[in-house]
């Protein structure tokens, strides 16, 4: 479909692939142009049907594996409108559950933590790590009520590239989503910071504005360009997933090493966009894990996973770390904040029927075309 397609991760094949672009002025390019209505993000009936027909059957990232480091850890937050809480079993399994009491429906958690159970604070029922309930206060005003049947609902939870996916409702595309991927986050990666935060944007929209790199040199004139190109990438698709690399000017260097030794830490920045809603951004010293919850048309939260490359433990590791998060969110993401609220400004303007997403844009196409798929 895309003549940029290839299979594979291999970092030597894309640097290659960048050095060939570099000596020939040259980019990835796609081979449709899609054509997106500006009705898709306007739409609460489109919304809808994208949050209940994909967001929900589709095995999403919900946190990085280093966000639940241990026996009791637990994450909760809704996904796709729907609360939710993980947390890592005394087997050391991850799972989920939708997060609401068997009496009356109360939150079991809220927030991220570590307990032994999970204690629901409105009268005291307690579910195990596994979700089984366990104690019921004054347990003799529930007549022939019977715990083992009323544990807490489980959802489909599955830990895989360094991951947290959940499922909530079955698949809409079959079970082939991840095929392709290999590890995304090392056990040697620390996550440092965390952060939740809502936007006055479309989640497409926000989401679009990481999958290309046609707009760098335009809206990133000073922060990303003077380090990396105009127009110059390598687009790889896995299944209904994505892989775009920005290089940086100094991956030259590796044109003078053998292909197999080559090393492309801290030479390029590596997008994944794991459909639907979820990236990875592996940047010269940092990763960061997206993750775009809708809200309505026109609001995201945001919620942010931040982690070291590597190092494990090594304060230096660390300390780069903050150094290159904080530049990348003092800059390029304030650039990229204001295109995408500028973009959702317009939307009202009735000036567009359609978004043109253009040869350079093919990520972008490639996400459009599965959404269209997994709705249709
Ligand atoms: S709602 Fe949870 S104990 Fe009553
Ligand atoms: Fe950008």
């Amino acid at each position: 479909m895309l003549q940029c397609m290839k299979s594979g991760m291999n970092d030597q094949a894309v640097a290659q692939r960048v050095l060939d672009h570099i000596a020939n002025g040259t980019t990835d390019v796609g081979d449709v142009v899609w054509r997106e209505p500006v009705a898709n993000y306007l739409s609460a009936e489109r919304l809808q049907a994208e949050v209940a027909c994909v967001l929900r059957r589709t095995p999403t990232p919900f946190c990085p594996s280093a966000a639940l480091p241990e026996i009791g850890s637990y994450v909760a937050r809704e996904v796709a409108g729907i609360p939710l809480v993980v947390v890592r079993g005394n087997d050391g399994q991850v799972r989920a559950f939708r997060n609401a009491c068997r009496h009356r429906g109360m939150q079991v958690a809220s927030g991220t933590g570590c307990a032994r159970a999970l204690v629901c604070r409105y009268h005291g029922w307690t579910y195990n790590l596994e979700g089984r309930l366990r104690h019921i206060p004054h347990e003799a005003g529930f007549p022939g009520f019977d715990k083992e049947a009323h544990p807490l609902v489980p959802v489909a939870a599955t830990e895989r590239f360094g991951l947290v996916f959940v499922t909530q409702d079955e698949p809409a595309l079959g079970d082939d989503s991840l095929g392709g991927l290999e590890r995304l986050i090392a056990p040697d990666q620390r996550l440092f910071a965390t952060g939740e935060r809502d936007f006055e944007v479309n989640w497409k929209i926000f989401l679009e504005s990481f999958i290309e790199g046609y707009h760098i040199k335009s809206t990133h004139p000073e922060s990303f360009l003077p380090y990396g190109f105009d127009n110059l990438n390598v687009i790889d698709l896995f299944g209904r997933n994505s892989r775009v690399t920005y290089p940086f000017q100094r991956i030259r260097k590796l044109a003078k090493v053998a292909p197999a030794e080559r090393r492309v830490e801290g030479l390029l920045t590596y997008v994944y966009h794991l459909f639907p809603n979820v990236l990875v951004t592996v940047l010269s010293r940092h990763t960061n894990v997206v993750i775009l919850e809708p809200l309505g048309v026109d609001r995201t939260r945001q919620f942010t996973y931040t982690l070291t490359n590597g190092g494990g433990d090594d304060p230096e590791a660390l300390a780069e770390a903050r150094r290159d998060a904080e530049f990348v969110g003092n800059t390029g993401a304030l650039e990229d904040r204001a295109v995408v609220h500028a973009i959702q400004r317009g939307l009202a303007s009735g000036a567009n029927e359609a978004f043109t997403f253009g040869r350079y844009e093919s990520a972008i196409a490639h996400f459009h075309q599965t959404l269209t798929a997994a709705l249709s």
